[in-house]
């Protein structure tokens, strides 16, 4: 299945594609598309043209630019102020609480009981491209509930980061629409979630103990990474598939480095690491062992 950054998102508009902008001409698309590859790994093939046309107009209007090639005159001498909203306005921040629940089963049932395994003390998972936070609090509430039956003492933190700021200050806020909570149990929404009241109507927030579990960092996984350390535990899910076969491989080796002999990465449904790496065992649907060495 071809699941590329564009399709998971909401299709073009009329008000995005009318209007009295000029079409995108082959050559600026190209320096887009070399320009996103770059900075973000996402890989934009000919075919999602119009698709970027689309969502990028939105753009322009705002940044009151009369045409394509001023848009990409404003990337190159502007690269930096403008690369959040290049990024985010074509890529998806598709999410969901316990999302591919069987990930959640795993963690508590399986690499929890034999965590840590990074230290006796520290207990560490990175939610790497986090979205707007669905994903880190469903394992801050895995992590929670599984505290009891971990050594104790141990301190527990989840690194939860994401390219996309936007994305991000909504995770840090914790605040979700009560009709987001889908994926959770009626139990978990009364033990985590706090309902909002008045003008929150609608609303639910995360508990504030989920919340001291995770530190939100915003974090290209294409550049270096900061912290220092390694993991129990690497969820990375349906990132990848908007990355090419060598952005892959480089990711997966990079992972491995951050992950002790024993220590799990998740990928998402649709992405596999077959062909791109030795340095895991395959153990469940899209869930990885690394290899004793
Ligand atoms: C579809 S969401 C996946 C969210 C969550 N992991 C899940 O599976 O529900 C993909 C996320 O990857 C992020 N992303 C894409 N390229 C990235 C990069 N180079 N570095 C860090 N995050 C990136 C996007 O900003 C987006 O929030």
């Amino acid at each position: 299945m071809d699941r590329s950054a564009l399709q998971e998102s909401a299709p073009t508009t009329q008000a995005d594609s009318a209007g009295s902008l000029p079409g995108l001409g082959e050559k600026e698309f190209q320096f887009l598309a070399r320009f996103v590859y770059q900075h973000s790994g996402i890989v934009l093939g000919p075919h999602k043209r119009q698709l970027v046309q689309g969502r990028l107009g939105k753009r322009l209007r705002a940044l009151r630019l009369a045409d394509w090639r001023a848009y990409c005159e404003y990337l190159s001498t502007q690269p930096d102020d403008e690369l959040d909203a290049l990024v985010s306005a074509i890529s998806t921040n598709v999410t969901a609480f316990f999302r591919e629940a069987h990930h959640f089963d795993f963690l508590s049932g399986k690499v929890l009981p034999e965590s840590p395994t990074t230290s006796a003390q520290q207990l560490r998972i990175w939610s790497a491209g986090c979205s707007t936070g669905e994903e880190p609090y469903s394992i801050a509430m895995i992590l929670a509930e599984a505290m009891q039956s971990l050594p104790k003492g141990i301190d527990a933190k989840i690194l939860a980061t994401d390219l996309s700021p936007q994305a991000l200050a909504t995770a840090e806020g914790g605040l979700y629409r009560i009709d987001r909570l889908t994926g959770i149990s009626e139990e978990r929404r009364q033990r985590w979630f706090q309902r909002g009241t008045g003008a929150l109507a609608g609303m639910a927030r995360v508990h504030p103990r989920l919340c001291k579990l995770i530190t939100f960092r915003r974090l290209n996984l294409l550049k270096s990474w900061p912290m220092r350390g390694q993991f129990d535990a690497i969820f990375c899910r349906n990132v990848v598939i908007y990355f090419n076969k060598e952005t892959k491989q480089d990711l997966f080796q990079r992972f491995a480095a951050r992950l002790p002999d024993g220590g799990h990465l998740f990928l998402g449904h649709s992405e596999s690491m077959h062909g791109l790496n030795e340095d895991f065992d395959l153990i469940g649907r899209t869930i990885y062992r690394k290899k004793v060495s």
